[in-house]
């Protein structure tokens, strides 16, 4: 943080908005002092030339002007502004990482973004944050990314607690979000069940309140945890289920996340088509957001006890490979005819959910990269969240809304659950052969094992994993997605006194308030 003259400002870049009005795009004051009168009417009149519209994702970067004391000026597009005035602060964090992005190599960087609020301040930290993110670990030479390790934010606003607390939040998202994508972008050769468990463990060693527990194969054979084990059992490297719990002192209540963990998806016996195939490595990027939840619920030292299930196997095809046909029994007495091994993912998750409702959880929020039928409905970008009952599922809609993660409520129509019956003889089949309302079906399958515990199920088959070109904070490969969305719904369940029922109300503050005035005013008092 920092308030000086623009002009003063040592970096090797100087990050402005540009908001997208009428008249063109025009460079949007930080509100400390007025913008650069030469620059700003340079800008519009280059505008057309040099391409600028000020539209989100449209950064351009310039030598900056004489008596500056930074090297470069880059202009990010803000979009068009809110009619209440200010941005929406996903619009600032998408801002902030498409600059940063774009900086790559460049060491340091100084964003003087509007910062009206801290709710605005905290998107601009995160976002650049976000953005400032690399997955080095098998490149070499001169394929090394750098992205800006010094990040300097110039703004109006006075030091608070209520500020520190926010960039404090920020920067443990970020991190979490951070260590997800490297998750989901390990390879299957290196991050396999048992490296999974290994890893898991070590992220919580000496986080306070938290623990782990690990049950090899030979035990989830003997728990009877026939999902986790039918789906692992062809593969060399064979399953594991990681539970982690997370009980702070003065916990409001319980929430069991349980997350997908295929380190690889090749489709088992119902083998993939080789094209993408390799893609499946991401196959695990709902258990990481698990895993990587805790953390950073432990580390914010939220009031709410946290489960987490990390369902681990990978699907192979192999001599001793669950086949289709396949019986199989789950603890809470439902058999289940696996007609396709490629719908792996339920199967597993099933085991997980079981776990939460013997748990005692509150409520259970399951989050997997589940369908292609999530893509299909919702695109590349936007997440599918659905559960029982509807307040549940929007409590999960609201709080992505709110920390800027797309997510959009689904039902759970009566014509695909009731399809749910296995033509053999087991009471339910793992897939019912239709592709239409895939996403849906998954869903409705999972219900059946959530013994009436209010539940949501987060599909994030696209959204996880970015094939596209890289926008805003969000990298090409894993996007760490869920983390966020997780988070701000523990935040808002402990604000709220262990219910979910806050998004019919409406009424929390928003989450980067994670210090009420009185307390801060006490603090500085103190
Ligand atoms: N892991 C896949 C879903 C997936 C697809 C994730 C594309 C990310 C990108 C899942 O296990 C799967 O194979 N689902 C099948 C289900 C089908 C057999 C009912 C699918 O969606 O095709
Ligand atoms: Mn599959
Ligand atoms: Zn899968």
């Amino acid at each position: 943080m920092g308030n000086k003259k623009l002009s003063a400002i040592k970096a090797d870049a100087l990050v402005l908005g540009c908001e997208q009005t009428d008249k063109g795009p025009e460079i949007v004051s930080d509100g400390i002092e007025p913008v650069d009168a030469k620059l700003a009417a340079q800008v519009k009149d280059l505008a057309g030339q040099l391409g600028i519209s000020g539209a989100l994702d449209d950064v351009h970067k310039f030598p900056a002007p004489d008596g500056y004391q930074a090297k470069m000026v880059v202009l990010t597009g803000l979009g068009k502004p809110r009619v209440t005035g200010g941005y929406e602060p996903e619009s600032l964090r998408r801002a902030a990482g498409a600059a940063i992005r774009e900086l790559n190599g460049s060491k340091s960087a100084a964003l003087a973004l509007p910062t009206d609020d801290d709710e605005a301040l905290s998107a601009v930290a995160e976002g650049a944050l976000l953005g400032a993110y690399a997955f080095n670990d098998y490149r070499s030479g001169d394929a090394v990314k750098t992205p800006v390790s010094d990040i300097t934010i110039v703004t109006p606003r006075q030091r608070s607690l209520r500020a520190k607390a926010a960039f404090n939040r920020a920067d443990i998202l970020a991190n979490a979000v951070a260590r997800t994508r490297d998750m989901t972008d390990a390879p299957a050769n290196a991050l396999y069940p048992a490296s999974f468990a290994t890893q898991a463990v070590a992220a919580v060693k000496g986080l306070p309140h938290v623990k782990a527990t690990v049950l090899d194969e030979k035990q989830l054979k003997a728990g009877g945890y026939v999902g986790i084990y039918g789906v692992g059992q062809g593969a060399t490297n064979q399953p594991r289920l990681v539970t982690l719990e997370y009980k702070p002192p003065k916990a409001v209540g319980t929430v069991a996340l349980v997350g997908k963990g295929i380190t690889f998806d090749s489709g088992g016996i119902s083998i993939k088509p080789g094209a993408g195939m390799n893609m499946m490595i991401m196959d695990m990027a709902g258990a990481a957001a698990v895993l990587e939840t805790v953390v950073a619920a432990a580390q914010l030292g939220i009031p709410v006890r946290v489960l987490g299930y990390l369902c681990l196997a990978e699907n192979m095809p192999g001599s001793n490979a669950q086949r289709p046909g396949d019986i199989v029994r789950y603890r809470n007495g439902k058999t289940v005819e696996v007609v396709n091994t490629d719908a792996e993912g339920r199967l597993v998750m099933a085991d997980g959910i079981i776990d939460a409702v013997n748990a005692k959880a509150d409520v259970i929020i399951d989050i997997a990269t589940l369908t292609g039928a999530q893509i299909l409905s919702l695109g590349h970008r936007t997440s599918g969240v659905m559960g029982a009952p509807d307040a549940m599922r929007d409590a999960v809609a609201y709080s992505a809304k709110q920390c800027g993660e797309l997510f959009w409520p689904m039902p759970l129509p009566e014509d695909v659950a009731s399809e749910l019956k296995s033509a053999a003889s087991a009471d339910l089949a793992n897939v019912n052969g239709d592709k239409a309302g895939g996403m849906l079906f998954a869903a409705a399958f999972l219900r059946e094992f959530t013994a009436g515990v209010p539940w949501a199920h987060l599909d994030i088959a696209g959204p996880a994993y970015n094939t596209k070109s890289a926008w805003g904070y969000t990298a090409k490969g894993g996007t760490g997605v869920g983390v966020r969305t997780l988070v701000t719904f523990l935040e808002n369940f402990a604000a709220d006194g262990g219910n979910y029922a806050w998004a019919t109300r409406q009424t929390l503050t928003p989450p980067s308030a994670v210090i009420d005035d009185d307390e801060e005013s006490e603090a500085i008092a103190a």
